[in-house]
């Protein structure tokens, strides 16, 4: 009998679980239905497995996005890096992804890469913990604190060419260096003595190189020495804070912000751990961008003779005023460069050294009639709209007078734009201030080879890096004569 009633309740049991599947897949299939009204946007989604990653690689890779615009429209799928996509290339595409629907669109980066930099990083997260730590973020790199970095920037500036000073660099390493400078001082205020900042400058450019290498746990490897060099990076950083806490002294600078930042609770928000991966991101996030960006600059103006004439006009009137350059620079200052300010922008918006960001779908999105389904990858193409006739007139000109009036909004996205933006935008723009105004004012460079090819390192940057041979000049840019005790002033 009891083997009766349990081989009853097992078939009921079984009724009602394919009961339940039945349904389920009903209910599934109907939605389908509604979702078989949305198509996919148009595009090629390539070979089985390689998808288009091989034409991706094979030509540059802004060749291959406006040529997909040009054939699919504004936005187009495709398969890269073994991930279906939907690419965006419209200002109100961007924004919905970016901005409006953000909740519906997580960021994504491949684990290996996560865990290089550390998987407590702002970047990688959405919603509270990010917010949170956004918010000590920004407050660290606010107006306020920008302030008080302008001294310590034009110290790594006047540093920068000092070492550059008649030898043949690539700019773009020496644009390294000086964004790592300005990253240190950032983070730690200062207070940095030089061992460790070599410490962390030497194991910083370890996991660089392992960065963007096949993950894999071969010792000898990239990779693998990345990995090892990210261990000391994190043991520093906690002898670090270890320190500072003995001295009942957290410091007010980045370090200091997250250390001390408390939850709801009272309780400390971040490990050490989580603090650490915070200050390796920040670092990560500030130092390649800024320094491509710079690199340009530095070709855009040696490549247009009467615009850096003007530069050099609007500089020499500031040395002029801060008692022929014997003052330091001053925040306001750097408020009253407004063709440089236009200067920059216009280089953000050629040089587009990030074309494009990668989100997925956290569910099925709807956009314009197509369907953008759950887990696909979105990428909203920066380059594309910031090299789209329909919103900047002539794109391929360099013309920095274009920012005498306000884009378009939605437009100009060169630090991102919504929840994600960039919070380090104006300190990287400070940075680049400083450093056009004592590159103009007291120096002069030549550029040695063609400087017309593109490398990506990863970001676009003139190949080789730019080889720039630089000089300080021994006579003043405003005609007056300038004695080389004065040059050694400026140049610490
Ligand atoms: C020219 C230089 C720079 C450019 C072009 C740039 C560009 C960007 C862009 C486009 C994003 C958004 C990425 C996305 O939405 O997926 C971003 C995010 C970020 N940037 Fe920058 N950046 C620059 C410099 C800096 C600097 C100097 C710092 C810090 C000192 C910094 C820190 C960050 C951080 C922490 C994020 C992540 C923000 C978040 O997820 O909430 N960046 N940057």
């Amino acid at each position: 009998m009891a083997v009766f009633f349990i081989l009853a309740a097992c078939i009921l049991i079984s009724v009602a679980f394919v009961s339940y599947v039945y349904y389920a897949s009903r209910q599934r299939k109907g939605q389908g239905h509604e979702q078989a009204a949305l198509k996919l946007p148009p595009g090629s989604m390539g070979w089985p497995y390689l998808g288009e990653t091989l034409q991706l690689y094979s030509q540059d890779p802004n060749v291959f996005f406006a040529s997909k615009q040009k054939r699919y429209g504004e936005i187009f799928k495709t398969h890269i890096l073994g991930c279906p996509c939907v690419m965006l290339a419209s200002p109100e595409a961007a924004r919905f992804v970016l901005v409006t629907q953000a909740d519906l669109f997580k960021p994504t980066y491949p684990r290996s890469k996560e865990r290089m930099i550390g998987p407590s990083a702002l970047f990688f997260h959405q919603g509270d913990y990010h917010l949170r730590i956004r918010k000590l973020v920004q407050g660290a790199l606010g107006p306020e604190a920008l302030r008080a970095l302008v001294p310590h920037v034009e110290a790594a500036v006047k540093s920068t060419l000092a070492s550059w000073d008649g030898r043949v660099t690539s700019t773009f390493h020496a644009m390294k260096r000086l964004s790592f400078d300005v990253g240190i001082v950032t983070i730690f205020g200062g207070q940095l003595d030089e061992r460790r900042k070599a410490e962390l400058r030497k194991n910083y450019s370890i996991v660089e190189k392992g960065y963007n290498s096949f993950p894999n746990s071969l010792p000898g490897t990239l990779y693998y020495k990345a990995n090892q060099a990210r261990r000391r990076l994190q043991g520093v950083l906690s002898e670090i804070m270890q320190e500072r806490r003995a001295r009942g002294d957290p410091g007010t600078d980045l370090l200091g912000c997250l250390m001390q930042s408390r939850g709801d609770d009272g309780a400390p928000l971040l490990t050490d751990e989580q603090v650490a991966d915070n200050i390796i991101g920040v670092l990560f996030a500030a130092q390649d961008t800024t320094a491509s960006v710079l690199t340009w600059i530095v070709k855009y103006l040696h490549d247009q003779p009467k615009l850096l004439e003007a530069v050099r006009a609007e500089h020499a009137a500031i040395r002029e005023a801060n008692d022929g350059g014997r003052r330091p620079l001053t925040w306001v200052d750097t408020r009253s460069m407004v063709l440089t300010q236009r200067v920059i922008l216009e280089s953000l918006r050629m040089a587009s050294i990030i074309s494009f960001t990668f989100r997925e779908a956290v569910a099925d999105v709807e956009y314009k009639g197509f369907l953008i389904p759950k887990g696909w990858k979105v990428m909203p193409l920066f380059r594309n709209i910031h090299h789209n006739p329909d919103y900047f007139q002539d794109p391929q000109k360099f013309d920095p007078s274009r920012f005498k009036v306000a884009p378009r909004p939605n437009t100009f996205m060169p630090f991102g734009n919504g929840v994600h933006a960039c919070p380090g935008n104006e300190l990287a723009k400070l940075e680049m201030l400083i450093l056009i105004h004592h590159l103009v004012t007291s120096c002069r460079w030549e550029i040695v080879g063609s400087s017309d090819d593109v490398e990506y390192s990863p970001f676009p940057v003139p190949k080789h890096g730019l080889p720039v041979k630089l000089w300080r000049e021994n006579s003043s840019i405003d005609g007056k004569g300038c004695d080389s005790d004065n040059v050694e002033d400026i140049i610490v």
